[in-house]
């Protein structure tokens, strides 16, 4: 257990929301303390739907900034991104030679893109290639994967057996790891918390817009004072996500004893949020104010990177005949 080498790549867009830290970074941080994380953050893989640069250099940087702040810690594990370690690129170029059309076409995150209007151009036709160069070059054991990034990860498995077949035995044939708890986050509207539902509470917004969406979560119409039911309730199952195991059931004989009013119960809410991320705001506004440190960070991170890569890479140079020579 300890010794496993788990990666990941988590998208730099903007507006953090609780849905992304419990569901995501948290657990993500929280893989630090027993095994070797690798977390980077694929802005090549940005490209394929930002085309304003000016934008993706900035949000790459406060994303960096974000995560750092919410726990990720260089310390303990490697956190770089993508683009210092372009090698990952020469790396795809060799595996889009075991990578069948077939299979990319046959990927429901490219159709489902393409359905919703986005330019069918080779970026993203190849992503699930380069996604896959990101898992192998570094000799990951696990990939924690949402429903969504599944089959991207059976793709990687599969060209890392083709890759094995042809070449003899060079990569670690990647294992999913799925949240056990991946209990939906309700947005405000009680639908998954989702940026394009527009219903998120965001971690790092202002007071004043956070108290404004806490009071407008959709509750039922039981009356004050009849027991409520939790189950299916947005703002008991918001709520929860605060809240140990005891403080949890102490909520729940709450909304079940009558007399709860829902409103006094959101204005609690707006405070347990509120303080819950109250240090990770002072933190983040500091890096904020420092992005020196937060890209030294990101430098230092790739130097470590691209030296986990490096053997994989000398090898395929090698079992390819790309190397020549002594060189
Ligand atoms: N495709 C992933 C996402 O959209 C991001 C990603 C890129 C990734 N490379 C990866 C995730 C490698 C895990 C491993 O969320």
């Amino acid at each position: 257990m300890k010794n496993r080498r788990v990666l990941s790549g988590i998208q730099p867009s903007g507006n953090l929301h609780i849905g992304n830290y419990f569901g995501m970074m948290k657990p993500m941080i929280d893989l630090q303390a027993e095994n070797e994380l690798f977390c980077f953050l694929p802005n090549y893989h940005a490209l394929t739907s930002q085309t304003d640069g000016e934008a993706l250099a900035r949000n790459t940087v406060e994303a960096a900034a974000d995560f750092l702040s919410l726990g990720m810690d260089p310390e303990k594990s490697v956190f770089w991104v993508q683009s210092d370690v372009p090698e990952v690129t020469e790396l795809t170029w060799v595996l889009n030679n075991v990578t069948s059309v077939g299979m990319l076409e046959r990927a429901t995150s490219y159709k489902d893109k393409v359905s919703r209007g986005m330019t069918a151009h080779h970026g993203l036709f190849s992503y699930p290639v380069l996604m896959t160069a990101d898992i192998l070059l570094f000799g990951t054991d696990v990939v924690p994967v949402g429903k969504d990034q599944k089959q991207h990860l059976e793709m990687a498995r599969d060209i890392a057996i083709k890759f094995n077949s042809l070449y003899g035995e060079t990569f670690v044939v990647p294992e999913p790891l799925i949240a056990e708890t991946t209990s939906l986050i309700p947005g405000i509207d009680g639908q998954k918390m989702s940026k394009s539902y527009n219903n998120t509470l965001e971690i790092f917004g202002g007071k004043d817009s956070l108290a404004k969406k806490v009071m407008s979560i959709v509750t039922d119409n039981t009356p004050p004072d009849e027991p409520k039911e939790t189950e299916h309730n947005a703002l008991f199952l918001i709520y929860s996500l605060f809240l140990n195991e005891a403080e949890r059931s102490a909520l729940e004989a709450r909304f079940q004893s009558p007399g709860l009013k829902y409103s006094e119960v959101k204005k609690e809410l707006v405070d347990v949020i509120w303080e819950f991320f109250a240090p990770y705001r002072e933190r983040r506004a500091g890096l904020y104010g420092d992005t020196e440190t937060v890209i030294q960070i990101l430098k230092d991170g790739a130097e470590k990177a691209r030296a986990a890569a490096e053997p994989y890479l000398r090898a395929v140079r090698k079992k390819t005949g790309l190397k020549y020579g002594d060189q």
